[in-house]
């Protein structure tokens, strides 16, 4: 059932934010050699960045609630690239995910590539929501890219929808 409290976004809505999205990291200079993608709310983020920004894709897999919703002391490794890992060192990166939320996920993701020692590491996210955060962007990231600033609500991504007809309508009528 869809809830009007809550922010319901369409797959077109969130293309033309990667667009700009693009442009914004474009216009700076920024031109990475790889993108890295937190799973899973990064994935589709990232691939339709390709369009725009066309580099091959790594994916990361984080997880940081359990099966309750609740936190982690710390978040844990689902799916990382380990094979690829070395890969990193001394090329530029861009770092996609979909929302940078209490920004512990994105700081230990970015930490950890971090060591790997890439030449520049910057980020992409589509939201960022304006509230009292946990992590930190630490120093060392060059850029910090952001399709929309929001409040503090809960969005539902078009990918998440059991019922897309619902989920496009809602999007149209916020
Ligand atoms: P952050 O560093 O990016 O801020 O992430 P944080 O640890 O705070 O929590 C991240 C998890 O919470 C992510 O999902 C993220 O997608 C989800 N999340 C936070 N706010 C929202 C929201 O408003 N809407 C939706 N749909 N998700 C939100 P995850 O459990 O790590 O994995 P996955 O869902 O990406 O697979
Ligand atoms: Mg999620």
């Amino acid at each position: 059932m869809a809830d009007p409290a809550k922010f319901y976004l369409s797959y077109n809505q969130i293309h033309k934010t990667v667009k700009r999205l693009s442009e914004e990291i474009k216009s700076t200079g920024y031109d990475p050699d790889v993108i890295v993608a937190i799973g899973t709310g990064g994935f589709i983020p990232a691939r339709m960045l390709k369009t725009y920004i066309n580099r091959p894709i790594y994916t990361v897999g984080i997880s940081y609630y359990d099966e309750n919703d609740k936190p982690k002391d710390a978040p844990e490794k689902v799916q990382w690239i380990d094979e690829v890992e070395n890969k990193l060192e001394g090329r530029k990166v861009l770092l996609v995910d979909e929302v940078d939320d209490s920004r512990i996920t994105l700081e230990y993701c970015l930490r950890e590539l971090l060591s790997h020692k890439p030449a520049e590491i910057s980020v992409a996210v589509l939201h960022n929501k304006n509230k009292l955060k946990e992590g930190v962007i630490p120093d060392e990231v060059s850029h910090y890219f952001v399709g929309n600033e929001l409040e503090d609500i809960w969005i539902c991504y078009p990918w998440d929808a059991v019922d897309i007809d619902e989920q496009e309508k809602m999007a149209h009528t916020q």
